[in-house]
C-alpha cells in the first residue's frame, strides 16, 4: 500500500517503483476530475520555506485547501526561530505537534532526509539544494502522461544545468523505471554527477550524453530544460560565462516532431525564448496546472485516516 510504503514521507525519488508512479499517476488523474473535495477536512499541513518558491509552496497549499484541510508555516528560514540560531530538528520537533504532514525546501542537500529522521509525521521534500525535488518530478510524468501517454519508447532530453538542478536529478530516477531512451544535454562543466550516472548505470537506464541538442532535437518526443542554478556556484563568474549556453528559439520548433512537447520546471530565465511560449508544443505552464492534482493526490495518500 502507497500510504503505508511511504508512511515516513517523500524524501527521494529513489523510493518509487513502476506501481508506485503508475498508481499515484492514476490517483492524480482521478484528483483533475475531483477540484474540490473535503478528504482532509480537520487535518493541518506545515509549509517550511527556507528557499524561495513560487509554484511548489503555493501549489502545495492550494491543493491542502482543495481538499478541504488548513495550512501553516512560513516562506523564509528569515520569519522562524532559525534565525535566533534554533536547529532543523528542534524546528520538526516542534512543527510536528502542530500539523499532520510538514513540506519542507531547505538549501541543504540532506535537509529533508535529516527532518524525517525527527519528525513523527510524514515529510515531503519540496527540494533539497542540489540534492532531490521528487514531487515536481512525479508532476513532470504526470504532464508527460497526460500530453503522450505512455512514456515507454520515448527520447526525452534533459537540458541546462544537470549538475546542480534538482528536477533532473528525480525526474531521471523516476525515468529509469520506463523504457525510454534519454540524452543528458549539458555544458561539459555541467554534466549530471557521477553518483547520479553510476545509480542509472545500475538500473540499466539508457542514456547518452551530448552538449549540442540541435543535433539530436528532430529525434526527440520530450525536452526538459532546466535553468542554470545560479545560486549554486561557488563562483559567480563561472556562472557568467555559462549561463546563456542554451537558450531555445521559436525557429527551433521548426525542427522537431508534430508531438514534439518542451518541458521546464520553471522558473526560467533566458533559456527558452518568450516568444516559444504560444506554441500548443510548450507545456510548461500546463505542467504547473498538473502541480495541483498530483499534490493533492500525495497529500491525500499521506493524511487521510
Ligand atoms: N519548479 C519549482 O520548484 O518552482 P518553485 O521554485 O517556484 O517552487
Amino acid at each position: 500500500m502507497f500510504h503505508e510504503k511511504f508512511r515516513e514521507g517523500i524524501i527521494s525519488a529513489k523510493q518509487f517503483d513502476k506501481d508506485d508512479i503508475e498508481y499515484i499517476l492514476s490517483k492524480s488523474r482521478e484528483m483533475i476530475k475531483k477540484k474540490n473535495t473535503d478528504l482532509l477536512n480537520g487535518k493541518i499541513l506545515a509549509t517550511l520555506f527556507f528557499e524561495p518558491s513560487t509554484r511548489t509552496r503555493l501549489s502545495f497549499e492550494s491543493a491542502m485547501y482543495r481538499l478541504g484541510g488548513n495550512v501553516i508555516g512560513f516562506h523564509s528560514g528569515d520569519v522562524s526561530s532559525i534565525k535566533k540560531g534554533e536547529s532543523i530538528a528542534d524546528t520538526i520537533r516542534t512543527v510536528e505537534n502542530y500539523s499532520d504532514c510538514i513540506v519542507i525546501r531547505h538549501s541543504l542537500e540532506g535537509a529533508a532526509r535529516m527532518a524525517s529522521k525527527f519528525a513523527k509525521v510524514p515529510i515531503i521534500n519540496a527540494g533539497s539544494g542540489s540534492g532531490e525535488h521528487p514531487t515536481q518530478a512525479l508532476l513532470d510524468l504526470l504532464t508527460i502522461t497526460q500530453e503522450l501517454g505512455s512514456l515507454d519508447g520515448l527520447n526525452i532530453g534533459l537540458m541546462g544545468d544537470l549538475k546542480y538542478g534538482r528536477t533532473v536529478h528525480s525526474l531521471s530516477v523516476l525515468l529509469s523505471n520506463f523504457n525510454v531512451n534519454a540524452y543528458f544535454i549539458s555544458p561539459v562543466e555541467l554534466q549530471m554527477r557521477n553518483r547520479d550516472k553510476d545509480f542509472l548505470r545500475q538500473r540499466q537506464m539508457n542514456y547518452k550524453e551530448i552538449t549540442n541538442f540541435r543535433k539530436i532535437l528532430n529525434t526527440l518526443d520530450v525536452l526538459y530544460m532546466t535553468r542554470i542554478q545560479k545560486e549554486r556556484f561557488v563562483d559567480l563568474e563561472e556562472y557568467e560565462k555559462i549561463k546563456n549556453f542554451y537558450i531555445f528559439r521559436k525557429e527551433d520548433l521548426e525542427d522537431t516532431k508534430e508531438n514534439f512537447r518542451l518541458l521546464h520546471p520553471l522558473p526560467r530565465v533566458n533559456e527558452i525564448s518568450p516568444d516559444v511560449d504560444s506554441s500548443n508544443k510548450s507545456v510548461y505552464f500546463k505542467q504547473t496546472f498538473y502541480g495541483i492534482p498530483m499534490r493533492k493526490a500525495i497529500l491525500a495518500e499521506m493524511m487521510h485516516d
